[in-house]
């Protein structure tokens, strides 16, 4: 089709020249005596006038156009539009293709419903943000394979009819036809067989792999979404960190022209746990949490008494405005974290006040004014637990909370680093002696760490880290056990019986009898890269067909219904609710 030019591409540099161009009637401003057309192609929008309207077809917004005219330079230039010193004189207008009414308008700033938006997805694709997200996203990968290529890298391909891997949340089945009663699992992610390509010898494998999890969805999560899946043998971990910062800092250069500061920080898990409430910190804002087991176990609030774990957390300037709805609001969300609730106290007239005070004398009022450093109006929030991760998480998500209430996130600004020296297992709450993997049960224990397997697993650490930016884990990874014996001692630890292994690692485990080289990988999530990079906080607005929250796509309603014939095939029978 003849086009001789990209709208959005038109210049002062062209000012005189005949053009065609193609695209969609963005929006059309008749005045009687003059026509104005914002015409859109993917690469951006530009004025089209019409001196003689009467000799231009009826146009309406999303119609499929052909224009032909004269590019001239602007009187009066448009500076929300890179075009907008230009505009082209119409000689000609032809109509392609006719559009009904769109469900929504087509521009940036829109109050459409997200479901509308994914129901029409191909018309919300049009609007220029998300086409520009699109497009980072595209350059981030360009970026990540022109990167690992030059690394010695090898793009390698794996199975997406497993059987289950071990990631730790719940597996989609596709029941087999050949075998009624067997079923594959779609990957969590490519974990073992990318283990396996060490084995056989690849050295660095990558994978912009598709991965699969059926987990309760959050705005940062989808239940099929991309990582950019790496695996390299003969490698320590500060020798893979350093490979990922040199492709992160790549990709930031690249996209957002951020220069990250290398090497990038290394918090420990505990550190970031008990001083941030979170394993992925935001450390772009204070409002850290606070050890006041010292201080708080001399008061004589009942509450306390016992507990492994007292601390606080302080919101300055937020004594006097929060009420006691708010608390109750606040107690919500401590709950959802095994809390039993969060105590107030406030700083009014340079003391503290707040029915808890009652529990403390005027001596350790003072001792926790100076420990806290507490002004005027501060608010003190309290909690006590049995559970160091429960206190941490509890008064991290309302840290959070109040950081975004209180706007202390600057945007477009980075914060990246590492979390590493992850606990290799999490005691499981209320049974005693026995754990579950915090990672998988592939992860090596540090060297040091080993000789606590048999005593006190709790405190082994991991050779573990996550990649951290803006608050967001944008990957993770692990050094991965190679020793025979080390493995077998980790499937006991989580209590997983000779035949447990067998049936489900078996064949896996099979390989490392014959030579396995020191490997270790990471996965980072491409889509969470693409939000951060794109300013979004929504992992949908990074995806062209996302699902919705329900784990449904509102354009073509899946998943759908299949006849009874496709499930005969597959040898399945419906339970009746
Ligand atoms: P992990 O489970 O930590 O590690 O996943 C790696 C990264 O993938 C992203 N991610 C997700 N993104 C969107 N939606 C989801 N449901 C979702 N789940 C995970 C996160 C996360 O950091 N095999 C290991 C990696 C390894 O050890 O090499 C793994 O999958 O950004």
């Amino acid at each position: 089709m003849e086009r001789t030019d990209r709208n959005g591409e038109l210049r002062l540099k062209d000012v005189g020249r005949k053009v065609t161009l193609l695209g969609w009637v963005s929006t059309r401003r008749n005045l009687g005596s003059l026509l104005f057309i914002d015409l859109r192609d993917s690469s951006g929008i530009v004025q089209l006038i019409a001196e003689d309207p009467s000799k231009i077809p009826d146009v309406r917004n999303e119609y499929v156009v052909q224009a032909f005219g004269t590019v001239r330079k602007k009187d009066v230039p448009n500076p929300n539009l890179p075009t907008g010193e230009v505009e082209v004189v119409l000689d000609k207008l032809v109509v392609i293709n006719k559009a009904e009414t769109t469900p929504f308008i087509i521009a940036d700033k829109t109050d459409a419903l997200e479901d509308t938006r994914l129901q029409y997805r191909y018309l919300d694709l049009r609007r220029p943000i998300m086409q520009k997200r699109l497009k980072t996203r595209a350059k981030i990968v360009r970026t990540i394979h022109e990167f690992l290529d030059n690394e010695n890298f090898t793009e390698i391909e794996t199975p997406i009819l497993n059987l289950a891997t071990p990631e730790g949340a719940r597996d989609y089945i596709v029941p087999s036809r050949l075998h009624h009663g067997r079923f594959y699992a779609l990957p969590q992610s490519p974990q073992l067989f990318k283990q396996l390509l060490m084995i056989g010898g690849m050295e660095r494998y990558y994978q912009i792999a598709k991965c699969f999890r059926d987990e309760d969805l959050r705005a940062d999560r989808q239940p099929e979404f991309t990582q950019v899946d790496m695996e390299m043998s003969f490698l320590d971990q500060d020798q893979i960190l350093g490979i990922m910062e040199r492709l992160l800092a790549k990709i930031f250069k690249e996209t957002v022209n951020y220069d990250v500061p290398l090497p990038l920080r290394r918090m420990k898990y505990w550190d970031a746990m008990d001083t941030y409430g979170s394993d992925k910190p935001d450390t772009r804002y204070g409002l850290t949490l606070k050890d006041v087991k010292a201080i708080m176990a001399k008061s004589s609030f009942a509450g306390f008494e016992g507990q492994e774990y007292i601390k606080a957390i302080v919101i300055p300037g937020k004594g006097k405005e929060t009420s006691r709805k708010k608390m109750d609001e606040l107690n919500v969300e401590a709950r959802k974290f095994g809390l039993k609730g969060v105590m107030n106290l406030k700083v009014e007239n340079g003391l503290l006040a707040g029915s808890f005070i009652k529990f403390m004398d005027e001596g350790l009022q003072k001792e926790l004014m100076a420990a806290l450093e507490l002004k005027e109006d501060d608010l003190v929030l309290f909690a006590s637990s049995a559970y160091r991760r429960d206190i941490d998480f509890g008064l991290g998500a309302l840290r959070t909370k109040f950081a975004k209430e209180m706007g202390l996130i600057k945007e477009g600004t980075y914060d990246l680093l590492w979390v590493v020296d992850f606990p290799m297992f999490d005691p499981i709450e209320g049974q005693p002696g026995c754990y579950t993997a915090e990672h998988h049960p592939f992860t090596r224990p540090r060297d040091e760490d080993l000789k606590l397997l048999d005593t006190k697993p709790e405190e082994v650490l991991a050779y573990a880290y996550d990649i951290i930016i803006n608050g967001y884990e944008a990957g993770g990874g692990t050094l991965r056990i190679y020793d025979h014996d080390i493995q077998w001692k980790i499937f006991k630890i989580l209590g997983l019986s000779d035949e447990d292994v067998a049936r489900k690692f078996g064949w896996f485990i099979d390989a490392f009898k014959y030579g396995c080289p020191p490997h270790g990988g990471i996965a980072f999530g491409l889509d969470r890269l693409c939000m951060i990079l794109t300013g979004t906080d929504n992992i949908r607005d990074v995806e062209a067909f996302p699902k919705n929250l329900q784990a449904v796509d509102p354009m073509s309603k899946a998943p759908g219904e299949v006849s009874q014939e496709a499930m005969d095939c597959v040898g399945i029978e419906l339970k009746k609710e």
